[in-house]
């Protein structure tokens, strides 16, 4: 093969499968997937979830992973060798190197929060509001009105008299005068907001005119000596959103993060296969095993009653409802690099002697292990601090979870080290998706290494800063991506391996490496069968985004 010498190629199937767990392993891990997982009730969904990523995720892998290696090609030329040179499948390359270099210019800028937010930490800013902030913050009257309802909620949770209490909550609009003496009514309103301290300012949102009371005990408190230090604590949740929101609007700053990620990235990647990629996959990929063990058997320590545990395995199962499978469906996709070809540009420079199946085997199961330890390490903190995930983006990690963490034991260094975790897992996905970009200019353009890197991360760079500048521009790209680009692009793969590519090809990987002909019969199946069908309700569900 000399093609295989001047491409170079992962040294062993560790180095591969280390590079492509590395891939695999991402945001979608430590964030999405605890997330949805949340969302669809926990247990049951976990069941589901598995269940599509042996039936759908490992075929597809198989399928991407040897179309590489047979091919020993990018994207676009891997179906030019095997289906000849006008193959219609071309294009589906070209939608994948077209997906690799959507998905990275934001998932750069993404991945730069992550290290402001590792800074942040490592300053401990998360436990209260700077001093010096907390009188300019408290010129606002925005935050005012926050203030005062904090402050409201504080005093009613305080053992009051009677009298008093019904007063309160008179006043409040909570109770009328006419159920003022019903009892059982006035138990349940207290019951509710002893419960949850945030209830209550939810409740008076409502009401446009702040209650007298609110400002009463607000006036109270700031006569007290130490009101300036209580603020900066009553502040923070509102100050924590506030300045993340500032931060990713801000535009130069995570300018400068954006830009010193992609430096990183490209310095990597232009080491080539075996002295960038699996060396740094290679190094990094166990200090990301070791964070995440560490932090979910620490969060499985604090979590007493094991609440997290039981969620993952019994959950809610009431909350499971049709759309829960086409997530989970599309969540595999996503999770396991799939549908854009990064599996396949990993797989061409895989060894000849290396098993697919075997390989693939491996990343998908480490790819399982680490989103299943996720869930371990986030859930007890949700599930202790009360914290419900009320939004789906992406802003939770940067907001409201930093504010628990450093209430770990351990907190500020936990925050630090949780940053590093996100930094990490986003590099080794971000190395692979310019390694798709690159691996096709070099293979379609003839240019050398070194000039397909500068080209392919330069021009990443630059389609990235409109995302660095603007969160709606950023989301759009995410959800053009993974909607429509990922959906698309697995479907055509899978059809491609089930229908079009050489069936002895694929046959021969498994036969070759001594793998039943049971597993060969059921992959075949699953290509030909069951992911086209899943897949395009995946893509229907995407495009029309029914349920969400
Ligand atoms: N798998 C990555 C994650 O879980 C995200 C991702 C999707 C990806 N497609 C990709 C990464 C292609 C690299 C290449 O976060």
């Amino acid at each position: 093969m000399q093609e295989n010498k001047s491409r170079g190629a992962f040294s062993s199937k560790l180095g591969f499968v280390l590079a492509a767990a590395g891939s695999a392993v991402g945001l979608g891990n430590l964030w999405k997937f605890p997330y949805i997982t949340w969302e669809n009730g926990g247990g049951i969904f976990v069941l589901v979830y598995l269940v599509c990523i042996v039936l759908v995720g490992f075929p597809v892998m198989i399928a991407e992973i040897s179309i590489g290696k047979v091919s020993q090609k990018d994207p676009v030329g891997a179906f030019k060798v095997l289906d000849g040179i006008k193959s219609p499948f071309r294009f589906v390359g070209m939608l994948g190197v077209f997906g690799g270099f959507l998905i990275l210019s934001y998932y750069s800028v993404v991945a730069g929060w992550s290290m402001e937010y590792i800074v942040r930490s490592g300053a401990d800013s998360f436990r209260a509001v700077p001093r010096q902030e907390v009188s300019t913050l408290m010129q606002k009257e925005e935050m005012q009105d926050y203030a005062k309802k904090r402050i409201f909620a504080m005093q009613i949770q305080k053992p009051q008299p009677d009298n008093i209490k019904e007063e309160i909550l008179l006043d409040a609009g909570l109770i009328q005068q006419t159920t003022k003496k019903d009892a059982i009514y006035y138990d349940q309103v207290n019951e509710q907001y002893s419960k949850n301290l945030d209830i209550l300012p939810e409740l008076l949102k409502k009401k446009k005119k702040l209650a007298k009371w609110q400002t009463y005990f607000y006036e109270q408190f700031l006569k007290k000596k130490d009101a300036k230090t209580k603020l900066a604590k009553i502040l923070l949740p509102k100050y924590s959103e506030q300045s993340f929101i500032d931060f990713i609007s801000n535009g130069k700053k995570p300018l400068f993060w954006h830009t010193l990620f992609m430096l990183i990235t490209l310095l990597i990647v232009i080491g080539g296969i075996q002295k960038g990629i699996e060396k740094a996959s290679k190094f990094i990929m166990p200090i990301l095993f070791i964070i995440v063990g560490f932090m979910a058997i620490n969060s499985l320590m604090l979590d007493k009653e094991q609440e997290g545990i039981r969620f993952l395995l019994i959950g809610m199962p009431e909350k499971l409802h049709g759309y829960s499978i086409l997530e989970a469906m599309g969540h595999a996709f996503f999770t396991l690099s799939l549908g854009m070809g990064a599996m396949l540009t990993y797989g061409s420079y895989m060894q000849k002697h290396e098993s697919v199946v075997k390989s693939a085997f491996w990343v998908t199961f480490l790819d399982t292990v680490i989103a299943l330890a996720a869930c371990l390490m986030i859930f007890p903190i949700l599930f202790v601090y009360h914290l419900h995930p009320e939004s789906g983006s992406i802003g939770i990690l940067f907001t409201s979870l930093p504010l628990e963490l450093v209430k770990l034991p351990l907190g500020m260094m936990m925050a630090v080290i949780f940053y590093i975790l996100v930094f990490l897992a986003a590099l080794t996905s971000a190395i692979s998706l310019l390694e798709v970009v690159v691996t096709y200019l070099a293979d379609e353009m003839n240019f050398s290494r070194i000039k397909s890197t500068l080209i392919a991360a330069l021009a990443i760079y630059l389609a990235g800063v409109p995302s660095a500048f603007s969160g709606d521009f950023l989301t759009m790209a995410d959800h053009f991506a993974s909607r429509f680009v990922l959906p698309i692009g697995g479907l055509l793969i899978a059809i491609y391996a089930g229908y079009r590519m050489d069936k002895e090809i694929l046959h021969k990987e498994f036969t070759d490496f001594g793998i039943s002909e049971k597993v060969f019969r059921f992959f075949y199946f699953s290509v030909r069968y069951i992911t086209p069908v899943l897949v395009f309700l995946v893509f229907l569900t995407g495009i029309i985004g029914f349920g969400k």
